[in-house]
């Protein structure tokens, strides 16, 4: 078994909507993954440093984590406040490429499916949104998985 480990890290600031979706568990390549720029794996878990990660300060805010093997996850921010985070899945769930955001949704490049900043669906061929991932936070951290 390959370890996937997050390689970059990305912070932009855009606009979101909120909604609630599917809560699934994080990938195992996830899991065993090494330091990149506020972001650290404590034990099966990823977690956020929220003040090495000022995008999320926003609503609308968004920090990518990309792995090794080519997946992507984001945190949003979708609201104010410890509740206020949603962490998503960056593979398209018609066929899993990995969407990019552009104007302030997820859009897949092979097929057009579009997804709102939190992961709901917005237009396919894609028929569910994109997988959200447990996320809990403090003031400071947010953790993922
Ligand atoms: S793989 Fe994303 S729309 Fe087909």
């Amino acid at each position: 078994m390959s370890e996937k480990q997050p390689t970059t890290v990305s912070r932009r600031g855009v606009l979101c909507g909120m909604a609630l979706l599917a809560v699934g568990l994080l990938p195992e390549a996830a899991q065993a993954a090494v330091t990149a720029a506020g972001v650290k794996v404590v034990g099966k878990k990823i977690v956020l440093d929220l003040k090495a990660n000022k995008a999320l300060n926003k609503v609308g805010g968004v920090v990518q984590v990309d792995f090794q093997d080519g997946s992507s996850m984001a945190v949003v921010r979708t609201a104010a406040g410890t509740k206020g985070l949603t962490a998503i899945s960056l593979s398209c769930t018609h066929n899993g490429v990995t969407v990019m955001e552009q104007n302030g949704a997820w859009i897949c490049p092979a097929h057009g499916s579009q997804f709102a900043l939190n992961g709901k669906l917005i237009n396919g061929p894609a028929r569910t949104a994109l997988q959200k991932f447990p996320i809990t936070a403090t003031a400071t951290t947010a953790t993922i998985g």
